[in-house]
């Protein structure tokens, strides 16, 4: 009896310790012998130089007394490194991998309790992206924010930077004064510092991905008490509007999963080049300003990211392997807020979306490729490839159907103990497997699911959830009348949201002929639609039809916004005919320049 609780003993010390050791293969950092608990930055915003200057100081745990420390940095330069305050340290600085950059290699005692690292970024740091006046909303005033998922956060601190490392964290950041700061920590505020110095602490642990600032022409409109919006003056109030249902959104959050951990929840809207729809930044989430839709029709973003605050945030993806822990959960936390806020025929419409997405982004990927497997091998490559629907809204299904064959209830309960009881902390797929099978033990249940092949085995499963909307089956009656003659203006669609729309567009026969394309636009408008989303169904459309009306408004959109996941469509649709190709390179090279890294690294193979 006593030797098999020695033995239980061992086996989960030795578990534990597995768990910090996970090896991340994006990251160089020794974070196994030592690990940063705390990272203090001193940094001047140039404008002119387009660099992030000054110091980055690390607390260190030297857990294995270790003589020296590894971080990550990418096109850094580092002028220096001193170690507790005082004397210099010893440091070489690798050869640049083209996607990983440049380990730091500083020699430490096993006493040191401090590094300092005096360095400034490169102006083409990739989490950095520096903007010209002319590309904001206000055209006066510059404006700097950061993306530092997956592993971008290198290129603009020396740190740990890989998911499975958390440290807190604290910042001077000196800019001009007529420029407000921001970051994902606490001491936001809106308000301008005559002398242009901005303060932030953030005292909850987190990985260095979540590491965010901007500097702009920014106000601030509190939308509840532990709220509001952040953008530029001539935005603010539109996202204010659009945002109007955010308390309610957290309250509906909280009630599922849990306490909200991080004190306030906030959101930046940036200007238009922002490569993403959101990014989970903790405290305030950076947004793409093409969700101000003027109707709150695409506010699952704002569920979504702040979904985050439990699953990502708080629980975190160990590697970047490991990314449909953050974001397959929350898809599926997403839709619960939503369905809790806007009610299950709102929700259904998002699942049937999510679905069709996803068997297209199989059929595309195929069926059997290794990508669309849940658990990634994104060893040698960049964690962006990992980036697609099968994280997504495979992961989004697979919990869907965890929850269906669970039932409700004991799924929730599990969701908030698992949220609650590895709260700031990594985890990897087998860990999180090792939970779930703890948790549930019905093997019957279990196998009907067939774990192993959601996680480990490519294409989708036949045992899918297959959601059904009678919102979108009064669509296809439209698209059915249509098809069978019913002129557009005859059409019943007085009552349609955005999601109808973008189901209607998405279902139409894959060809259409020229005039049925300008007679829907005669009826609907579509070409000078101000909702993003249903532009980019469009223009889609238009392309595959010649329709050249749409082509001036298409180039304008193109010119405008950078948001990736809208304009790589359209590019990938104009390359298919050699007119196309030739429209397509002309607009690119024009747009290019105003598009973040993050889209260019995608774009470039495209249109090339
Ligand atoms: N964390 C992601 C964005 C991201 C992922 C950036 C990987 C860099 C690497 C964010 O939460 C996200 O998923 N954004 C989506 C929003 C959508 C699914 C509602 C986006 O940007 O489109
Ligand atoms: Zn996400």
């Amino acid at each position: 009896m006593k030797l098999t609780a020695l033995l239980l003993l061992f086996t989960l010390t030795l578990n534990a310790q597995k768990k910090t050791m996970t090896p991340d293969i994006h990251s160089y950092a020794n974070s196994a012998d030592v690990t940063v608990t705390h990272i203090s930055l001193d940094l001047t915003a140039d404008f002119e130089a387009k660099t992030l200057s000054g110091t980055a100081t690390l607390d260190l745990k030297n857990l294995k007394k270790s003589s020296t420390l590894v971080l990550d940095t990418k096109g850094l330069s580092v002028e220096g490194v001193t170690l507790d305050g005082t004397s210099a340290a010893k440091y070489t600085i690798g050869e640049p991998h083209a996607i990983f950059g440049a380990p730091l290699t500083i020699t430490i005692t096993p006493k040191t309790k401090q590094v300092t690292v005096k360095y400034s970024t490169s102006p083409s740091a990739g989490a950095l992206q520096w903007l010209e006046p002319s590309q904001t909303a206000g055209k006066t005033k510059p404006f700097l924010f950061t993306q530092s998922q997956a592993i971008l956060a290198r290129t603009w601190v020396p740190c740990m930077d890989g998911p499975g490392v958390r440290f807190t964290y604290s910042a001077v950041i000196r800019t001009r004064p007529d420029l407000v700061a921001v970051m994902s920590a606490a001491g936001n505020s809106g308000t301008k510092s005559a002398e242009g110095v901005y303060r932030f602490e953030m005292k909850q642990p987190i990985p260095s991905y979540l590491l965010a600032l901007a500097v702009g022409d920014l106000e601030f409109r509190p939308l509840g008490p532990r709220s509001g919006v952040y953008a530029e003056p001539s935005v603010v109030e539109k996202g204010a509007y659009e945002f109007a249902d955010l308390e309610k959104m957290i309250a509906a959050a909280e009630e599922l999963y849990g306490p909200y951990r991080w004190e306030r929840y906030d959101l930046l809207v940036l200007p238009p080049s922002f490569p993403f729809g959101g990014m989970e930044n903790p405290r305030i989430t950076f947004a793409t300003p093409t969700i101000l839709a003027g109707d709150r029709s695409l506010v699952a973003l704002v569920a979504h990211e702040l979904a985050h605050s439990w699953s990502g945030n708080l629980v975190t993806n160990a590697t970047w392997n490991d990314f449909w822990l953050n974001e397959g959960f929350t898809v599926y936390f997403e839709h619960r807020i939503m369905e809790k806020v806007y009610g299950a025929p709102y929700a259904e419409m998002l699942s049937v979306l999510t679905l069709k997405d996803l068997r297209g982004t199989i059929e595309e990927m195929g069926a059997a490729n290794p990508d669309t497997r849940l658990k990634l091998d994104l060893s040698g490559r960049d964690p962006d490839e990992g980036v697609t629907d099968i994280a997504y809204n495979k992961g989004y299904f697979f919990l869907r159907l965890c929850e269906e064959t669970f039932g409700r209830p004991a799924w929730d309960d599990f969701l908030k103990k698992y949220f609650n009881d590895n709260a700031f902390h990594p985890m990897t797929t087998e860990s999180f497997l090792a939970i779930f099978h703890k948790h549930f033990t019905d093997t019957a249940k279990k196998n009907a699911i067939g774990i192993d092949a959601w996680i480990y085995a490519p294409g989708l499963p036949a045992n899918c959830p297959e959601p059904r909307s009678d919102e979108f089956t009064k669509v296809t009656a439209q698209i059915d009348a249509w098809n069978a003659g019913t002129p557009p203006s005859r059409l019943v669609t007085a009552d349609w949201t955005t999601h109808h729309w973008l189901y209607f567009l998405r279902n139409l026969p894959a060809e259409l002929r020229l005039e049925k394309v300008i007679e829907l636009d005669y009826a609907f408008n579509f070409t000078r639609t101000g909702n993003a989303e249903i532009a980019c169904e469009w223009f889609q459309r238009c392309i595959k039809s010649g329709y050249e009306t749409a082509y001036g408004p298409m180039r304008n959109y193109l010119m405008n916004v950078g948001r990736r996941k809208l304009i790589k469509p359209l590019y990938t649709e104009l390359v298919k005919t050699p007119t196309g190709l030739a429209w397509a390179k002309e607009v690119y090279a024009k747009a290019r320049p105003g598009y973040h890294s993050v889209s260019t690294n995608t774009l470039d193979a495209i249109v090339k």
